[in-house]
């Protein structure tokens, strides 16, 4: 109701309350390399366009007269009470849409209570998000670095800084096919966006004085490579590296960010590397649920990565409720496609413990910084009660199975 007051007294939502025009005025405002990076999807991003219509193809059946006046949307995931059931998705190179990046998430994260998960290749350090977080609960999104000492270094800021679970993404061993970018010639991680988990890290760091810089100073040959120098020499600034160790960063992250060959074994090592609970994302399938599950894996989140990995993939939708079955009482989170409350609604009800929301906040942030991020977090919670309390629920236990049905079925 109080949205809708503020549109009585003439006063214009500083962001889109829809997805269709949120996203477009962010087009507009960002530039065409940092659209493409976040806009962007896998081949012919059909995954993409299937996250989507397998929402559409759920409806949402309310019941009526259940005498409710009014919606209880909490929920409780290892040990901690969060007021909804809403995160902010692991999004790296946030300075695509902002020049605050992670640090203004950060603040609408705190604000409104919704875990904002720090990713591997955020552009802020986790230590300076979490230090203006305050209390407020965020978790860490772990890409698993070829360089072991790297990985644990990560995994023990995170628990330093306040942490209270671990992510560990499982869909980007290797980096998708997006056509977008390519076709843009363009690739974030070179200009040194999105590498400040690194360039803050003392392991990664270590290895850097080590090596013998000789990537050589000679000037760059091209005037697309005199900007890149441009960007690398503003960014080495905020990490006391100069351009020849920056290049040099650039070329250890390229080398070392991800590994391909990441096996369970891997899995177990982290559970002996953490006491934190440990969520895999990128589960799919209902044998990798039970696998992680039988390694004493925490929770799982169903995700095709936003389509940005495997184009003509299953839907992340479509594959929620066989993953919820496998898991048994560990919780299933979901995130790829989720648009708006009603999204979030009919993910809880195929048995999503929590949802992650990924696009429609950077696009938030692109609009108007941590106040956009704060807009979006709240339109979408706002929808959400809206919708629980018109469906005739009154807590999420509710929202349950019962609630949608597929109109292919
Ligand atoms: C991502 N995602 C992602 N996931 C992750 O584990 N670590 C990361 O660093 C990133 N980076 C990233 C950047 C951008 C620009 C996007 C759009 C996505 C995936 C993200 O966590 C989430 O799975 C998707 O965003 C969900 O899809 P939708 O809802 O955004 O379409």
């Amino acid at each position: 109701t109080r949205l809708y007051v503020r549109g009585l007294g003439g006063e214009k939502p500083r962001v889109p309350t829809d997805f269709a025009r949120l996203e477009r005025a962010a087009h507009e405002k960002m530039t065409p390399r940092g659209y493409a990076y976040v806009a962007g999807g896998a081949g012919l991003e059909t995954t993409m366009r299937a996250n989507r219509a397998a929402f559409e193809r759920y409806t949402i059946v309310p019941r009526v007269l259940r005498g409710l006046d009014r919606r209880d949307s909490s929920v409780t995931l290892f040990g901690r009470t969060l007021p909804s059931p809403l995160l902010l998705a692991p999004i790296g190179v946030l300075e695509a849409a902002h020049s605050e990046a992670d640090l203004a998430v950060a603040k609408a994260s705190a604000a409104t209570g919704v875990p904002f998960v720090f990713s591997s290749q955020a552009s802020s350090p986790m230590e300076a998000c979490a230090k203006v977080m305050k209390d407020a609960p965020r978790w860490f999104q772990l890409y698993w670095s070829t360089d072991d000492d790297v990985t644990r270094s990560f995994v023990k800021r995170a628990e330093a800084c306040g942490c209270e679970a671990i992510v560990l993404t499982l869909d980007t061993t290797l980096l998708g096919w997006r056509p977008r970018d390519l076709n843009l010639g363009s690739l974030p991680f070179l200009r040194g966006q999105g590498i400040a988990q690194y360039l803050s890290d003392p392991v990664f760091r270590a290895r850097l004085d080590r090596e013998d810089a000789s990537p050589s100073e000679s000037p760059p040959r091209s005037p697309a490579l005199a900007l890149v120098a441009r960007d690398l020499v503003v960014k080495g600034r905020q990490f006391d590296l100069d351009l020849k160790k920056m290049r040099a960063a650039v070329a250890r992250f390229v080398g070392t960010y991800s590994r391909p060959d990441l096996s369970w074994d891997d899995v177990s090592r982290l559970r002996e590397m953490t006491r934190l609970p440990i969520l895999l994302k990128g589960v799919l399938h209902g044998d990798d649920a039970r696998e992680a599950v039988g390694r004493g894996v925490n929770g799982l989140i169903v995700s095709n990565h936003g389509g940005r990995q495997i184009d003509g993939e299953v839907a992340a939708l479509d594959a929620l409720p066989d993953v919820v079955e496998a898991a048994g009482a560990a919780p299933v989170l979901f995130d790829s496609g989720v648009r708006s409350g009603a999204d979030v609604f009919k993910a809880l009800a195929l048995g999503a413990r929590a949802v992650l929301l990924g696009r429609p906040y950077v696009y938030g942030l692109a609009l108007a910084g941590a106040d956009g991020v704060r807009d979006v977090i709240e339109n979408v919670l706002a929808e959400l009660d809206l919708t629980m309390g018109l469906a005739g629920c009154g807590s999420l236990a509710d929202v349950n199975r019962a609630m949608v049905r597929s109109s292919s079925s």
